[in-house]
């Protein structure tokens, strides 16, 4: 027994070392060297510095197949210390891949910093965006699409092509000065357009008429919910973040900011161009981009008007929302059906309320959960846990219910023990959309509603079916709530994804821990991890 036991912990240490993360041999390896400098765009029309990865804007997209061992060497030729995340990879045992300021030091201007980690067990459209000082708004972002692996049957039938598309809201000012607005205490203003793969306009999708095309939408924007629709198409929705969904048709379908879908559409009209629109949400005045989708051979060009879309109403997106159901009977990456996991059976063992806040702190505009407005420490969170170091977080300092009083400047570090069985429920005390984000995790989505929160409303939940995913939005002065199994232990992100909330404050970690240090439950530090903050000194 013993020996076995070694026998296993000497092959794990061997096999974590050798490829410096584990991976099973036949998994592929693939291979990226990333160049990240600023280059001149010019999406609206007016040139302004945008980051581009070796030379594209938006940058390059991954396509990989479930498990591959993704290697990308980052070489960053800013002029800022950089980090890329991985939206919605949940990086298992993983998080000093995770790309956050609370995980890893980030790659100092003129260096390059290799990040390793695996697929493991995800399917579906994800994305990659740059997470420190505000450069997303500058671009730095891209498509990462996960296929299934060979073996693994999808639960619709395989389409004839597909297509990515990465819509998002777009400034006209560079990063820097939309940053020096948010610290000089001002909100960002209204976007200046959308764009759709980067362009404003007439991106063209070419297909063949009779056939079915899977679409798979990414909403890249730093603020903007949108609403995305296809002249006389219907979607059929198949995934959303990793899960495969109740195959429903749609007319339209809102994607908030950091979310992804999937859908199918069938090319069954007429032999001409239509139309691919997509409209901003819950904004006065109403953004609209198009795209084409043009039947191979046609020439007719697409005619006007754009197919309708919804304008402010909440409850439309709402009850939209509610629609969007597990199929429980499909598979996701593995075979075992997705509907095998009773969420509905487990014990919550804790319950946490956390209000988003506009604030101000030293009569600036700041954001808080409740009452803490997160500063990143100089050293990553994970960091000063391996090493030790006093001084960076105290666990806890945040309220698992929101309290009175004025908000304060801090770093809130939920602490959970590895397993924990937690309910989240997140309270928009503003009169704006909200879009929040867990890395690491996917989580259930069971409820959305109106006002204040209350107990009573967990019998509004959808305790069979609800969406598995990585990004909920929270709509104005209302709740969403999730569940999550808290199995990955590390250091992980739970933030607004609208990016001025964010960068202001609006964040906090979860420490998924336990005390018995094994690599069956997590990794060792990478040995390249870079140092910095206090993490340096000890080393
Ligand atoms: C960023 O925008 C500001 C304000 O328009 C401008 O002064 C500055 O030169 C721009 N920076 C770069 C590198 O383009
Ligand atoms: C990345 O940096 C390492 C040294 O830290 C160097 O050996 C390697 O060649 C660099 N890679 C690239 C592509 O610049
Ligand atoms: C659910 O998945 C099953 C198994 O793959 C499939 O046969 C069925 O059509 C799906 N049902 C819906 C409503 O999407
Ligand atoms: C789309 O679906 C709706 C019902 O949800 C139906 O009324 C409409 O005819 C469909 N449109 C097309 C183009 O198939
Ligand atoms: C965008 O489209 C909607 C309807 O599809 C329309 O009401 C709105 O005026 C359009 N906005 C602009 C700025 O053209």
């Amino acid at each position: 027994m013993r020996q076995t036991q070694f026998l296993q912990m000497f092959l794990v240490v061997s096999l974590a070392w050798l490829g410096a993360f584990l991976a099973d041999a036949e998994d592929a390896y693939r291979y990226f060297t990333w160049t990240v400098t600023y280059g001149t765009i010019s999406p609206l029309g007016v040139p302004q510095q945008g980051i581009l990865i070796n030379g594209q804007f938006p940058g390059p997209p991954i396509e990989a197949v479930t498990n591959d061992n993704m290697v990308i060497d980052v070489i960053n030729k800013l002029d800022e210390p950089l980090l890329l995340t991985w939206n919605g990879i949940q990086q298992r045992k993983n998080s000093w891949q995770d790309g956050v300021l609370g995980t890893q030091c980030p790659i100092p201007p003129g260096t390059n910093w290799t990040y390793k980690f695996q697929l493991k067990d995800q399917i579906g459209t994800f994305m990659y965006f740059p997470s420190t000082a505000l450069h997303r708004a500058a671009g730095g972002f891209g498509a990462l699409n996960i296929a299934q692996r060979s073996v693994i049957p999808i639960p619709y039938p395989t389409p004839f092509g597909e297509f990515t598309l990465l819509v998002g809201d777009w400034y006209k000012s560079n990063h820097t000065a939309l940053r020096q607005s948010l610290d000089a205490g001002n909100p960002l203003p209204l976007p200046d357009g959308l764009l759709i793969n980067g362009r404003p306009n007439g991106f063209t999708f070419t297909g063949q008429r009779g056939q079915t095309y899977k679409f798979r939408v990414t909403n890249v924007g730093i603020a903007t919910s949108i609403n995305f629709r296809i002249q006389g198409h219907n979607l059929t929705l198949i995934e959303i973040e990793g899960s495969h969904t109740l195959q429903e048709e749609y007319e339209s379908l809102d994607v908030h900011v950091g979310q992804s879908v999937t859908v199918l559409v069938k090319l069954n009209g007429s032999p001409k161009d239509y139309f691919v629109a997509c409209s901003s949400r819950f904004t006065k005045p109403i953004f609209n981009v198009t795209a084409l989708l043009r039947y191979d051979g046609s020439n007719i060009p697409a005619s006007l008007p754009l197919p309708i879309a919804p304008t402010y109403q909440i409850h439309w997106s709402m009850k939209q929302a509610r629609t969007c159901r597990l199929n429980l009977t499909a598979n996701a990456a593995r075979p075992n059906p997705q509907g095998s996991y009773h969420y509905n059976t487990i014990q919550v063992v804790r319950t946490l309320v956390l209000a988003n806040t506009a604030t101000k702190i030293d009569g600036k505009l700041r954001y808080a959960v409740n009452g803490i407005s997160y500063v990143d420490p100089d050293t990553p969170l994970k960091l000063a846990d391996y090493f030790n170091i006093p001084g960076v977080f105290t666990l806890n300092t945040i309220k698992d219910t929101p309290p009175s009083g004025p908000a304060t400047p801090g770093t809130s570090v939920v602490g959970t023990t590895l397993h924990d069985f937690v309910e989240i429920v997140l309270q928009n005390t503003e009169n704006a959309i909200q879009s929040w984000h867990l890395d690491g995790y996917s989580f259930y989505a069971v409820g959305y509603g109106s006002g204040s929160w209350t107990p009573d409303m967990r019998k509004r939940y959808n305790m069979a079916d609800a969406i598995y995913r990585h990004t909920v939005q929270v709509y104005p002065l209302s709740w969403s709530a999730i569940l999550v199994s808290l199995d990955n232990k590390g250091m992980w992100n739970l933030r607004s994804a609208i990016l001025s909330k964010r960068y202001l404050g609006q964040q906090l970690y979860v420490r998924v821990w336990n005390n018995e240090k094994s690599l069956l439950t997590e990794y060792d530090i990478p040995p390249d991890a870079l140092l910095c903050g206090k993490a340096k000194k000890t080393s």
